[in-house]
């Protein structure tokens, strides 16, 4: 078991470098990880990777520490109703602006999350595709940016979400793996970031997924990051958080929105009239176009689930 010096230590290395909150019950997971680590850097244990760290600490192995300690678990169509509610609800009401719409996965891991707006977008929506619809794609760790970049992924990872009929269609098999199609990654601007820093020259969106990430910081870093979320999405415009996430912290412009089976939150578009509250007594916005909650959750035969996943 690892001793409680170097629990705190690596735990407080993390938090304060990326907001990943290491609580004493979370011995087993440093312990495994960096010991990982270690071995793939040449270091005999956890012991020499304690002192070197505390010693003679440079950027490169911090990152390595950070990226050793991130969960990176995604896959395509992750959860499947919000990406319902993009193809049959948002994108058709923001494509109507004439304006490019603008989305961030923060948080986006290895890509399967930006790549399957991106499916969304070839598949229904080609006139956005091609040149009026951008996605961000952030992530603190490196390695998973990259290999987002790449487009390339494993049978296992397509197993998991995506429909074989938009597998045949947007990937081209080589050998052992898939590789998405240029049009696609084009779609895609990944790039490397730590949502604890400020969100400075990225511009504002219309959709922001930022999913399964909060649910690894302390509730300050997450109301922190959750209003600088909020200072960057147009008026009007949607954030998603995973599903088991709460919105604890989320600014008062920001209204639950329900569409068929998820919920996600849009920001106050000053064109708001009135609020109703729904029959549970929850406060639901109701806009100028009359409609309130739907309750369609009707599965698109183009987005059913096959392979493993929930
Ligand atoms: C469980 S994955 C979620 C991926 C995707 N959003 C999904 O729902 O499928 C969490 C991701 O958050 C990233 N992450 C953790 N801390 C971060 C931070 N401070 N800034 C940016 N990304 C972070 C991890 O590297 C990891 O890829």
């Amino acid at each position: 078991m690892i001793a409680a010096e170097q629990f705190n230590f690596f735990a407080e290395l993390v938090r304060d470098s990326s907001g990943i909150a290491l609580k004493p019950g979370k011995e087993y997971l440093i312990e495994s990880r960096l010991n990982e680590l270690s071995r793939v850097i040449g270091l005999r244990s956890i012991d020499d990777l304690y002192r070197k760290a505390k010693f003679s600490m440079t950027p490169k192995l911090k990152d390595q520490i950070i990226e050793a300690m991130t969960t990176n678990e995604t896959y395509f169509f992750r959860d499947l109703h919000p990406f319902q509610a993009l193809e049959k609800e948002i994108i058709p009401k923001l494509g109507t602006s004439g304006k490019k719409i603008r989305f961030w996965s923060a948080a986006c891991s290895t890509g399967q999350e930006p790549y399957s707006i991106a499916i969304i977008l070839a598949e229904k929506f080609p006139h956005l595709a091609a040149g009026k619809a951008e996605i961000l794609a952030t992530d603190i760790s490196q390695q998973a940016i990259q290999k987002g970049m790449s487009g390339r992924f494993t049978q296992v990872e397509v197993n998991r979400g995506l429909p074989v009929t938009l597998l045949v269609k947007y990937f081209k098999q080589q050998g052992a793996f898939w590789i998405i199609n240029e049009k696609l990654r084009r779609l895609v601007r990944f790039k490397k970031m730590n949502l604890l820093n400020p969100f400075v020259g990225m511009g504002t969106f219309d959709v922001i997924f930022c999913r399964y990430v909060l649910i690894y910081f302390d509730q300050g870093t997450k109301k922190q990051i959750l209003e600088k979320l909020v200072s960057v999405l147009n008026p009007g415009g949607y954030l998603f958080l995973g599903a088991t996430e709460s919105a604890i912290g989320l600014p008062s412009s920001m209204k639950r929105k329900s569409f068929g089976r998820t919920t996600c939150w849009q920001k106050d578009s000053g064109k708001l009239t009135r609020s109703i509250k729904d029959e549970h007594g929850r406060r639901n916005s109701k806009g100028l176009s009359g409609r309130g909650q739907r309750e369609s959750g009707a599965v698109r035969p183009g987005l059913r689930r096959v392979g493993a996943g929930s």
